[in-house]
């Protein structure tokens, strides 16, 4: 009798025929709503005869049971597979490899410059910087180059006008500090430097230098080698020698430039110093009594000593490079093997 109550057979298969949640929910409510199918047939328990009560009921419980089943099964299968689709769409491949970004890194250049200030502020000296765009009164004037000067030709620097420039060296920073103070002083002045040299492997038209410039009673030759004797064992190394050649820099007299002594050979002599055991790496002087009187110091009461010196040079002895463009090709190749190597 009761298998006639409902087709269970279409009720278990329209279920199964129930492909999202909200249809399901549909059917539920057809079924075992309050006013669903297997809910009237509850409802209809009481006006059965009193002896088939208890098979109808049992029946019905029956039916109802399985419809929760098969509705339940088929829950759990909409959500399952809702959660793989909702997967697949957020899926992405950990195994892919990630955007890297280059860690950035001082140029070897200013790591250089970086080190040879250390030395300079321990020993007391002051930053002083100056214009890159120059008056050739404080670059070439100022500091007792004549006319004659191969500096001062127009072919060998870059000129805006007869009276401005870029500057050929960082020696006009000495005169633009001695302008402004009185003595004693110590400085130490970096900057970029730009001479119209065609670039080969060790020419650049733009380089960097420093000068240094103490000015004080009494300053002699004496202090001048001492320091540089401190400072060249302090960035090239304990082992290296310095040695002072009589040279000409109008600024300067006497004027020296100054070797160290070669790494490879230690002195003896070999290819990398040209046979002679030196590197040339500075130049260097007594300070000129005209440059004095320029700025109004009096040569007969002050006396000082000045060296100006190249950062690529000092780069190019330091790390063994052997063309000077390498430092500005940009080739992270060779960038990257000086990535913090002195900070
Ligand atoms: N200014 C010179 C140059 O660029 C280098 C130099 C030589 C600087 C002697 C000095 C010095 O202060 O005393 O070639």
């Amino acid at each position: 009798m009761a298998d006639q109550l409902i087709d269970l057979q279409s009720a278990l298969e329209e279920i199964d025929g129930a492909s999202e949640l909200s249809a399901l929910q549909n059917i539920k409510a057809k079924y075992l709503g309050k006013q669903g199918i297997i809910t009237g047939l509850f409802k209809k328990l009481s006006s059965i005869p009193q002896e088939e009560k208890r098979v109808f009921g049992q029946r019905v419980n029956a039916l109802k049971n399985q419809i929760e089943a098969k509705i339940a099964e088929k829950r759990a299968e909409i959500e399952k597979r809702l959660r793989e689709e909702k997967e697949q769409r957020n899926r992405f491949d950990i195994t892919l490899p990630g955007a890297i970004r280059d860690i950035g890194a001082y140029h070897i250049v200013s790591q250089v410059m970086e080190e040879v200030q250390e030395f300079w502020l321990s020993m007391g000296f002051e930053i002083a910087t100056g214009p890159e765009v120059e008056d050739v009164y404080y670059n070439f004037e100022a500091l007792n180059t004549p006319e004659w000067h191969p500096a001062r030709d127009m072919h060998d620097t870059f000129y805006f006008n007869s009276n401005r420039l870029l500057r050929t060296h960082t020696s006009p920073i000495q005169i633009r500090v001695m302008e402004k103070r009185t003595p004693p002083l110590a400085i130490f002045a970096p900057g970029k430097c730009y001479r119209k040299d065609t670039p080969d492997t060790t020419h650049l038209p733009m380089f960097h230098q420093f000068e240094v410039l103490y000015v004080d009673k009494h300053v002699s030759v004496a202090h001048l080698k001492g320091i540089l004797e401190t400072f060249v064992k302090r960035v090239f190394g304990r082992d290296r020698k310095i040695r002072l050649r009589p040279s000409f820099f109008p600024f300067t007299e006497p004027s020296f430039e100054v070797d160290v002594s070669c790494s490879i050979c230690g002195g003896e002599g070999c290819r990398s110093c040209g046979g002679t055991g030196w590197l040339e790496i500075l130049g260097s002087g007594i300070v000129h009594p005209n440059v004095f009187k320029n700025v109004g110091y009096d040569p007969e009461e002050w006396s000082g000593f000045a060296l100006g010196m190249g950062v690529e040079r000092i780069v190019m002895l330091k790390h063994d490079i052997a063309d000077i463009r390498d430092l500005l090709r940009n080739d992270k190749r060779f960038l990257k093997k000086f990535m913090g190597v002195n900070i």
